[in-house]
């Protein structure tokens, strides 16, 4: 049993007070025990909002970090420091770092293994271009994705891990992938890992979905079977929204 996830991205967005009055508003919000919550606010928050979020179950996660531990890597920030400021998860790979900041699968492989020695919990996202889709290159797209970036990991390390299917044409565009898009790209994943693996890592492996969820979506989003929750730019950036989507998820889980 795979137990939902949903994930804020609040990529470079709020101030100091805004991100810790946003992670009161979500702690206040009573999420549901049967869901994660995890925030992932800009770097220079995170301490503020580790402090909100101390002795509740929202969990903290960063929105990138560096595959080296410490050293003369100006500028940079490692999973230790990320570790250090109470996060359990850690975003790897977002398109915006794969597409605006030339990240390679390569590199994102280098700081996933590293995120894992840290015992911080990768999650790991992949989602092709519009141009790729027209072109009938999705399922060739998150494959290169996924071998690439999980390159020389075992089964074990991969049932560890999660997954966010972010097709970039939905990201941030308000156009989302219909639930049965979402759903054969994460069956087609989900096959594909236990092809590459074993059955037991692929169905444990959370596939989460983002790419313009909103309320209005999040409930038919997440009933789809291979989806295990969600990524959430745009409206996790306001307690109401953020707080139906997990209620959304919540409804899911029960049924
Ligand atoms: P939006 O929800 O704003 O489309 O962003 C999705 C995303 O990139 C989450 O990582």
């Amino acid at each position: 049993m795979r137990r939902p996830l949903i994930a804020g991205n609040w990529k470079m967005n709020l101030n100091r007070s805004e991100s810790m009055g946003l992670a009161q508003g979500i702690v206040q919000g009573n999420c549901p025990g049967g869901v994660e919550v995890v925030l992932c606010p800009t770097f220079v928050y995170l301490d503020a909002v580790s402090g909100v979020l101390d002795g509740t179950s929202v969990k903290l996660g960063g929105q990138d970090a560096y595959h080296e531990s410490n050293g003369a890597f100006t500028g940079a920030i490692s999973m230790v420091m990320l570790a250090d400021l109470g996060c359990d998860y850690v975003i790897l790979g977002h398109s915006e770092r794969r597409h605006k900041m030339n990240e390679t699968n390569a590199m994102i492989n280098a700081k996933l293994k590293v995120a894992l020695a840290t015992g911080i919990t990768p999650i790991l996202c992949i989602g092709e271009l519009l141009e790729e889709r027209e072109a009938g290159q999705t399922q060739a797209v998150v494959e290169s994705q996924i071998d690439g970036s999980l390159a020389s990991l075992n089964a074990e390390h991969v049932a560890q891990i999660v997954i966010a299917y972010e097709p970039v044409w939905a990201i941030g565009t308000g156009k989302t992938a219909t639930p049965e898009q979402a759903q054969d790209v994460h069956d087609d994943l989900r096959k594909l890992l236990a092809s590459r693996y074993n059955a037991t890592s692929a169905a444990a492996v959370r596939i989460l979905y983002g790419g313009s969820v909103k309320p209005s979506n999040a409930a038919e989003l997440l009933s789809q079977p291979d989806i295990d929750g969600a990524l959430v730019g745009g409206a996790s950036l306001q307690t109401d929204s953020f707080l139906e989507i997990i209620a959304a998820s919540t409804a899911e889980a029960a049924s």
